[in-house]
């Protein structure tokens, strides 16, 4: 891989930036100064500096962040905070969340710039299991429980599909839906006479919202959970 093409892919800077910077003597390959910027490296086997600190290449990143309330799922926006601009600096370029979850809505989210996979876990044929603990304005009776367990009327073709609801305590349920249809939750509940006054999701396909990561934190995953997810 071409040298600026390098410094690009790992998000130090547009093509003309990384070109300046090399150019200025930031770089370095296996302890050489490299002023060219169409100097062929080897991206795995490399060791590249800039400004004296190693980087490390790699194709796929997978970020799972805490998303707190008051920040929007998007790249950027106009006038709101979004979840891209707590994570600094982004390790890779072309980074972008993995669906949406609402501006109230906490938890967890998926950060990465592997489009292919991305496309998958939000496909509907691929059903993946979404869990939110959702705090309703009002208890639940048996029989909402298992109407929204059945698929309820969201106003949309079709029912929602079955759902799983364990209950937690008071006004709390933990529901879990393999679909991500528009505010689908806040309109499930709208759907049986209630209303969601706090949304968190807690586990997207199989990964859980760690205990220890707290709104508006975020890491990259692990080997484990990278593998768990692409392989889902
Ligand atoms: N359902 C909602 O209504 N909102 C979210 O953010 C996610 C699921």
């Amino acid at each position: 891989m071409r040298l600026d093409r390098f410094l690009c892919e790992l998000n130090i800077g547009t093509r003309s930036q990384v070109k300046e910077l090399i150019k200025k003597g930031n770089v370095s390959v296996n302890g050489l100064i490299i002023t060219k910027s169409d100097t062929n490296i080897n991206e795995t086997s490399d060791e590249v500096l800039f400004k004296g600190e190693k980087l490390r290449y790699r194709k796929y990143v997978y970020i799972m962040i805490n998303k707190p309330d008051g920040v929007v799922t998007a790249t950027r926006d106009k006038n709101l905070p979004t979840v891209m601009d707590l994570i600094k600096p982004l390790p890779v370029k072309d980074m972008s969340p993995v669906g949406r979850l609402d501006r109230d809505t906490t938890g967890l989210l998926l950060i990465t710039n592997d489009g292919e996979l991305s496309h998958r876990l939000l496909s509907p044929k691929y059903h993946v299991d979404k869990t939110y603990l959702v705090t309703c304005e009002h208890s639940l009776s048996e029989n909402d429980i298992n109407r929204l367990c059945e698929g309820v009327d969201i106003g949309d073709d079709e029912p929602t599909l079955p759902a799983r609801v364990k209950t937690s305590n008071g006004t709390d349920i933990f529901l879990t839906i393999h679909e991500g249809r528009f505010h689908q939750v806040k309109r499930m509940l709208e759907a049986v006479d209630n209303k969601v006054t706090k949304l968190k999701r807690v586990s997207f396909g199989p990964l859980d919202l760690p205990g220890d990561l707290k709104e508006g934190e975020w890491r990259e995953l692990t080997e484990d959970e990278i593998q768990k997810i692409i392989f889902k």
